[in-house]
């Protein structure tokens, strides 16, 4: 089944799309090689972020958007439309069935913008079709499939990106360098922080009607069936073990794969403990909403917070760490850099050398918020660079992995009295500081964590090599490394 725009003549800057001035800079190898064939792309989901891939492709030069997919017509349709109102200029042939698009020979790249539990199988089949893919994060919606589509990335010789786009931040890049320099001494911790809000999903009290344009077999792919038991059917599925990752697993791979950037790249931590629990609202979400995690790297631990929760009730405001909404804090022993600046270790920003009371020059760097990551997949792609630094899936893979890592401890945990997570935490003085702002969090929006009790999560083992659970509760955590997939939509052990 497809639905196909006219040929029309390409008209530059026609509504919403932008114009040549608003282009991001072609990367300049590719410019230096000079003209290359346009990259044929399929974008698989258009929900919110599908849909804003394609908004972006359409405009890159050297792209050209050839077929889109989603089990909802209603979504390829609105997309086909938004399409012929930007007078894009290319045939795009719309699909329900991503194996239909990957048949397709004119179809040189893939991405994957579906909800989790379909990002490792689509991306493996798209390998094995012979397309390169941009696979949005987080890569997998468990460890096992990740690195079977680094695997499959690897067999079949495809460019497999992941859609952590801050790693192509350049000035991102800056400040890990100064990190490493030394200037603010030692890395003594680092800090995870995503505050935003989300507001109660409500109740279903019986099975909701599938939307009538969907064909729920194809969306649900990997994923177990059930029930509707939510009241929006889309983008709401985050909060759902069967499809998400809860928002440690949706927005934790920015914060984290940062973090791990300014710890050095190291594999993912041999040790992990989280704390959380769904707060405020009692509604149909299976994940957390507040709490922190504790990586126990060696060196320097990582503690990353997360809330959807107010600063207090009925208040439209959330809070913040150092400043920081969402992204992370790499704390030295001379300071800490947090957003665009440096600060020493009471606050205040350090100036540059030159800096004078009248004009003042601070330490900065200059963050873009990866704005070249699609179009580094592209150039990756032309240039059959299978193994950029930036955006390699493995590294994806790894990031990816500690979202994995927590939610497996919240999950093989159980409320507990706060004198019982003091035990845990108060040996390292982050994480008893990241419990201390929780409850305190929880006492201003009306919470006694001592009667609305928080999950304490088990101590996870995890030996990053051979990415298995190891120690006491070894059994119960590999359960967690993969799932049972519903046929024929399976993962398979050997891609
Ligand atoms: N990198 C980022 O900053 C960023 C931002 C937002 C979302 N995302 C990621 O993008 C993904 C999509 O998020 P969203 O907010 O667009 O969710 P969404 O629910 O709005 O959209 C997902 C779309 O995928 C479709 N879909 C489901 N199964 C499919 C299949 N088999 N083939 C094709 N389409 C299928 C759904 O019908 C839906 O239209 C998520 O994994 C999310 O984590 C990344």
């Amino acid at each position: 089944m497809s639905s196909q725009l006219n040929r029309r003549d390409l008209i530059r800057g026609a509504v919403g799309w932008a114009t040549a001035a608003t282009l991001p800079a072609w990367p300049a190898r590719l410019r230096a090689e000079g003209a290359h064939s346009d990259v044929r792309l399929g974008i698989i989901g258009m929900g919110g972020k599908g849909s804003a891939h394609l908004k972006e492709a359409a405009k890159l030069p050297g792209v050209r958007i050839v077929a889109i997919c989603d089990p909802d017509t209603a979504q390829t349709d609105k997309a086909i439309a938004a399409l012929e109102k930007a007078e894009y200029p290319h045939k795009v042939a719309a699909y329900q069935d991503l194996r239909k698009l990957l048949e397709k020979k004119d179809v040189d790249a893939v991405i994957v913008a579906t909800p989790n539990h379909w990002h490792a199988l689509a991306g493996i089949w798209a390998c094995q079709a012979g397309k390169d893919a941009y696979v949005e994060k987080p890569v997998s919606h468990n460890i096992f499939e990740g690195r079977k589509l680094v695997e499959a990335a690897r067999k079949y010789k495809r460019v497999v990106h992941h859609g952590i786009q801050r790693r192509s931040d350049l000035g991102q890049k800056e400040v890990c360098e100064y990190i490493k320099s030394g200037a603010l001494g030692k890395l003594k911790h680092v800090q995870g922080a995503f505050f935003r809000l989300r507001e109660d999903l409500g109740k279903a009290t019986a099975p909701v009607a599938l939307p009538p344009t969907l064909n729920y077999d194809l969306w649900l792919g990997p994923a177990a069936e059930e029930p509707l038991m939510r009241l929006r059917f889309h983008y709401e599925w985050h909060w759902f073990w069967n499809t998400g990752n809860g928002e440690i697993g949706n927005n934790g791979p920015h914060q984290l794969d940062l973090a791990r950037r300014y710890l050095g790249d190291p594999l993912p931590a041999p040790r992990v403990l989280t704390v959380a629990g769904r707060f405020l609202y009692d509604d149909d979400a299976q994940t957390p909403n507040t709490g922190f995690i504790f990586y126990d790297f060696p060196g320097a631990p990582l503690i990353h917070e997360f809330t959807n929760l107010p600063i207090k009730p009925g208040v439209k405001a959330v809070g913040n760490y150092k400043g920081v909404k969402e992204g992370a804090v790499a704390h030295c022993e001379k300071g800490y850099v947090a957003g665009a600046f440096a600060y020493d270790n009471t606050d205040k920003k350090l100036e540059e050398p030159g800096s004078t009371p009248e004009k003042k020059k601070f330490k900065s760097f200059p963050l873009d918020n990866g704005k070249l990551h699609l179009p580094n997949f592209i150039a990756a792609v032309k240039g059959r660079d299978l193994l950029t630094p930036q955006s390699d899936v493995e590294v994806g893979h790894l990031s990816t992995t500690l979202c994995h890592l927590a939610n497996t401890s919240y999950r093989l945990g159980k409320e507990q009295p706060s004198a019982a997570i003091l035990e845990q935490v108060k040996g390292c003085a982050p994480a008893l500081e990241a419990f201390e702002r929780m409850k305190s969090h929880l006492a201003d929006l009306g919470i006694n964590i001592d009667e609305k009790k928080a999950v304490l999560g088990q101590w996870v083992q995890y030996d990053a090599k051979r990415e298995v659970f190891t120690g006491e509760n070894a059994g119960a955590a590999n359960k967690y490394l993969s799932r049972e997939y519903r046929k024929p939509y399976v993962v398979p052990d050997k891609v």
